[in-house]
């Protein structure tokens, strides 16, 4: 029988200085930050802002919504990306900024979870464009091209 072949993936990002953004992607990183105050995270107190930039411009924020029920809370970047389809549906979504707020202060850039990202994938696939994915410290800045590089094989009806 033949061996098996092995075969490895390449990730791809970019980190940067967080200050060293530029305006339009600052802009987001902000707009992150303050739908991190309006979180519903009485349980982790771990506060998720997550902002969507538009093709025309829009930006849609979302923050974690908890419930006791655990399950049925959901994370800040599918609240912001359901909340652009849901408003905007034929606008592409062509980027996402996500900070993460603990006692008020920035965290160290975070990625998002398993879900977010088939997600964003999707969403991804759904206009046919890239989404640049911007995981925003205070001080760092890690810098995804495309929903594709954080979530190699996929689900979907076939490998
Ligand atoms: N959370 C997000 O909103 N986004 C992430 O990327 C990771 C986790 C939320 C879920 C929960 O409300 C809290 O952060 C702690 O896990």
């Amino acid at each position: 029988m033949k061996k098996a072949e092995m075969i490895s993936i390449e990730l791809k990002f970019k980190r940067l200085q967080t200050a060293a953004l530029s305006e339009t992607d600052d802009n987001l990183r902000a707009a992150a930050i303050d739908a991190a105050s309006r979180a519903y995270a009485p349980y982790s107190h771990f506060q998720v802002g997550a902002a969507v930039l538009l093709d025309d411009g829009t930006v849609v924020a979302g923050s974690n919504q908890e419930n006791m029920a655990y399950p049925s809370g959901l994370c800040a970047e599918r609240v912001a990306l359901f909340s652009a389809g849901a408003t905007f549906p034929d606008i592409p979504v062509v980027a996402l900024a996500i900070v993460a707020i603990q006692n008020g202060v920035v965290q160290p850039a975070i990625a998002p979870c398993g879900a977010c990202r088939q997600v964003l994938l999707e969403t991804e696939q759904r206009y046919g464009r890239a989404i640049r994915v911007l995981l925003c410290g205070q001080e760092e800045t890690v810098l995804v091209a495309s929903a594709q590089d954080l979530l190699p094989l996929s689900f979907s009806f076939s490998l």
